[in-house]
Formats: C-alpha cells, structure tokens, sequence
C-alpha cells in the first residue's frame, strides 16, 4: 500500500490565520514550512484506489497537490473529463472534529454519493451536532458505512481496515455526552505485502493494548499535536491542557516520546502537529530531541510505501 500524509498539521494549519506564535511567524518569515491540515490518503497498489482519511478544511489543495503529482493516474474511477465524481473509493473518519470532516462540506461538488466510513457515534454527532451528514444530503448525498472498534472491513482485495478504541474527548461542540468512544485508530493491513499501518491522529494515552498494536505494525502515524501538556495556556491562546483536549504530550517523563522510545522494529512518525509545536521550527533543540529520538516529523506530501 501507498500512504500519503496530505496535511500534516493539526487544526488551524501552520501557519493559523489569527495566530501569532513564534511557529506561525516563522513560517511566514520564511523559516518554516506550510503545512495544511490533518488528513491522509492511503492507496491500493493492486486496484489503484485511493480512501481518503479524515477530511480536512484544506481537501481541496490537497487534492489538487495529489492531482499535480500524478497519484490519480492509475485510478480508473476518476480517468475521463466528463466525470466529476470523487477520486476516492471511500472516505474514512476516525472522528467528528472540525478540522477532520469540514472537507466533507467541500466535496458535496462530486457527481456520484460519497462513501463515508464512521462509527455510529460520529455519524450521530455528524447529523445532530455539526450537521453536515444532513447537509449533503441534498447535495452529492451520502452512503455510509459503520465502523465498529475490534472488527475488520475489506477496502478492496488487498486492503482490510480494522477500527479500535482511542482515548480522546469529544468534539467540543457537544454539550453533554456520556458516549465513551469519540475517537478511533485505525489499522490498514495490506493482505499481499502482507504489512500494517497504524493510524491515530488524536491519542490521549497509550495503554498496553496500543503498545502492542504499535509493536506490531510495520509503520505508525501518532498523535503529534503538543510538546508539553501545558502548552496552550502557557501561551495564553488557549484554556484547555492537551490532557484536556484528549492529546498525550511528546515531551515528560509520561510523554509520547519516552513511551514510544523502546518501540524500535516499527517506523514511528508524528501527524496532527499543532502550530505552537516547537518540532515544527527547523533547527530546534525540541525537533532536535524528537529526530534524535528516532521519531519522524511529517510533512505535506510525505508519502510511504509499505
Ligand atoms: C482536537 O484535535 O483536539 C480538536 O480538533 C481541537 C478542536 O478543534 O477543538
Ligand atoms: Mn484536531
Ligand atoms: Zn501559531
């Protein structure tokens, strides 16, 4: 299979529109990379259908940024003029935050209903809450599909996904819930490479189970989003700590970083990096750690066969 990390940054992108931290300034001084906001597309070598993960504000660049680098050349779903359907044979979310499903909204533009993957939960919060599963209705529509944490859906001949629980918060515009599961991890195992890979882009802890998952996958896409639980508030462009958005910090004794250090037959790289993130500045000790660490940083683009 072929992964591509379509936006690496978490919600606001990098640099944020409103956002003046040493991160966002950097960038538009020109010291730092643009990054556009979290999603990722995964393909299937054996049909050449792409499913997209999680639909970011910025799907529309992202799309085009995959168009202009030929990734859609050998998919037959999406070959001639005439057709404005989707180029992806499914879209998968492992959550129903904003900056994961907005890009939805986007889409309403293809010919053909989109195929959305989530579990009940999500497609509730989707039609209730932030309603644009309702709204699409109208437009291209929608054909979903469940998502239960523990089983196994087939993608294609050679893909299979297999959804499982994440410690993470609900969206915070729901009000009062008393769901336990907001966010999922996925697992896409490729059946004729016979390889894995993880995927968890809001993680709020690693227990024994998710340990062992990692251990067990050839590559895996963890939680970026904070260096330090405290970093929002520090700032003061934020109330809430990481452990109160539903993120495990990278740095601290209980921090990513040092739970996934032992992790070493496995390629680990961070996704859903926040804008304050110092990992995000070149040169700096915090990316230096992380580098050192042997954790890759993504970045636009960054694509991964397996
Ligand atoms: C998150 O990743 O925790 C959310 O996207 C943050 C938010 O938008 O509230
Ligand atoms: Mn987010
Ligand atoms: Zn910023």
């Amino acid at each position: 299979m072929l992964i591509r990390i379509l936006g690496a940054a978490a919600g606001g992108g990098y640099p944020q529109w409103n956002c003046h931290c040493n991160g966002c300034e950097t960038v538009r001084d020109g010291g730092a990379i643009p990054l556009t906001q979290s999603s990722i597309a995964v393909q299937s070598e054996e049909d050449g259908s792409w499913f997209l993960i999680n639909a970011s504000p910025d799907v529309r660049q992202q799309i085009e940024a995959m168009r202009a680098e030929g990734c859609f050349n050998l998919y037959s779903g999406n070959s001639h003029s005439g057709n404005r359907s989707l180029p992806f044979a499914g879209i998968l979310l492992t959550d129903a935050e904003i900056d994961h499903t907005t890009g939805l909204i986007l889409l309403r533009e293809s010919t053909a209903p989109l195929n959305i993957y989530s579990t009940a939960t999500v497609k509730q919060a989707l039609t209730s809450g932030y309603a644009i599963l309702s709204t699409l209705q109208n437009y291209c529509g929608v054909k979903w599909a469940p998502i239960t944490p523990g089983e196994i859906i087939k993608l294609t001949d050679d893909l299979e996904v297999e959804a499982f629980a994440l410690s993470t918060k609900a969206p915070k515009y729901i009000q009062s819930t008393e769901v336990e599961v907001w966010g999922i991890g996925l697992t896409i195992r490729d059946k004729i490479t016979n390889t894995s890979l993880t995927y968890a882009p809001g993680m709020g802890s690693i227990d024994k189970d998710l340990r062992q998952r990692f251990e067990n996958s050839d590559c895996i896409l963890i939680d970026g989003t904070f260096w330090t639980n405290d970093e929002l508030p520090k700032l003061g462009i934020g109330a809430r700590t990481a452990e109160q958005m539903g993120h495990l910090a990278l740095s601290g004794d209980d921090g990513s970083l040092s739970q996934l250090a032992s992790i070493t037959n496995t390629r680990k790289i961070f996704v859903h990096i926040n804008n304050t993130n110092p990992i995000l500045i070149p040169n700096s000790p915090e990316r230096q750690t992380v580098e050192n660490t042997g954790i890759e940083i993504s970045y636009d683009g960054l694509t991964i066969k397996l």
